[in-house]
């Protein structure tokens, strides 16, 4: 009989429950008045007098630790209920639901990782700006329209104080205290005064990068733009640049990369012209240079900025830009297998 008592305390201690009926279930077998330990508690009258003690004693064992263990399936089965676990503060926290990284960062991480990757350091700058870092060191003229309230937020009573528009301020920041050879990229948040809708959004998110040096040219910018596309978008990617104007670059370009949905052939995405645009771009203009204390005689520079929301609008098909920040968890739950 001893023997048979192990067997059960060993048999015991290895159960496991997926639920409440699966605990029930065991509390039947083993406790209940026809489970197994009733049966032994039966035998155990007819054990002869002198092994009554000792048996009697294993038996107890046996049946607390079942009691024991019962309990202790229950309790677990329970606080993996998450309505019981909502109201019950002595509940395990575990096991910790992991969160999953946001698809901006996750398409923010991977552009840093292709420019790091060329040699591009990071560069940082203030969200809250002066009109000089902006606008005016990015030769941007006095009656420019992007300047204007509806364009750009200013903080009141201080005119000269904004939310930066754009991380081309970044490229003034980093040139007023570096010389060349400088290999920048620069993401961050800007804001702009628009009306919140599927397309357009109060504040997003974009990458500056800047590359100065003494000889630098339209092709280094050109062919460091098709590697990173490819990298972005897969080996087939095509690119091409359309003459386009900013202020703080000359020669200026916006760069398209072909269609990924329609292979080029022209889709809804696409206008039905097989290339999306995806970012600006264009040769460092010299007055900017100067104005930021290099010497345009000497250096040579290109820059380009693209937006984030853009880029992973493309990669997932995202058509709706509020989905970026209303948190809403279906969404984010969707990137999960992405991080
Ligand atoms: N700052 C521009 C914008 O916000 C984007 C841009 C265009 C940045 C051309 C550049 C550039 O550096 O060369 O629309």
């Amino acid at each position: 009989m001893i023997e048979k008592i192990e067997t059960l305390l060993d048999e015991i201690k290895s159960l496991s429950a997926n639920d409440e009926k699966e605990v029930e279930a065991l509390r039947i077998k083993y406790l209940s008045k026809k489970g197994v330990i009733n049966d032994l508690m039966t035998d155990f009258r007819s054990v002869p007098a002198s092994d009554k003690r000792e048996i009697g004693m294993k038996l107890n064992e046996l049946k607390n630790a079942a009691q024991e263990k019962i309990n202790s399936l229950r309790e677990n089965v329970r606080c993996h209920d998450e309505n019981a676990c909502a109201l019950d503060l002595t509940c395990t926290p575990y096991p910790v639901k992991l969160g999953s990284r946001h698809p901006l960062s996750l398409v923010k991480q991977e552009i840093i990782d292709i420019f790091a990757r060329l040699g591009f350091a990071m560069a940082d700058g203030p969200e809250v700006e002066d009109d000089w870092h902006v606008f005016s060191s990015m030769n941007f003229p006095e009656d420019h329209p992007a300047r204007d309230m509806q364009d750009t937020f200013f903080v009141e009573q201080h005119p000269d104080i904004l939310l930066r528009t754009h991380t081309s301020s970044v490229q003034s920041r980093v040139m007023e205290h570096s010389q060349p050879p400088i290999r920048v990229i620069c993401p961050g948040r800007v804001f702009r005064n628009e009306v919140i809708s599927a397309r357009a959004h109060c504040f997003f998110h974009q990458v500056e990068g800047l590359y100065v040096d003494r000889d630098v040219s339209f092709t280094d910018l050109k062919q460091v733009l098709l590697l990173f596309a490819q990298e972005m978008f897969g080996k087939d990617t095509k690119i091409r640049l359309r003459p386009s104007y900013f202020p703080f670059t000359e020669p200026s370009a916006e760069m398209d990369i072909s269609c990924d949905i329609c292979g080029g052939k022209g889709c809804s995405l696409c206008k039905g012209t097989g290339w999306v645009e995806i970012l600006g771009c264009g040769m460092v203009d010299p007055a900017v240079l100067d104005a930021n204390g290099i010497d345009s005689t000497q250096f040579k520079g290109y820059a380009f900025g693209m937006g984030v929301e853009r880029i992973a609008n493309l990669k997932y098909k995202i058509k709706d830009l509020r989905l970026f920040s209303e948190n809403d968890l279906r969404f984010l739950e969707e990137f999960t297998a992405a991080n």
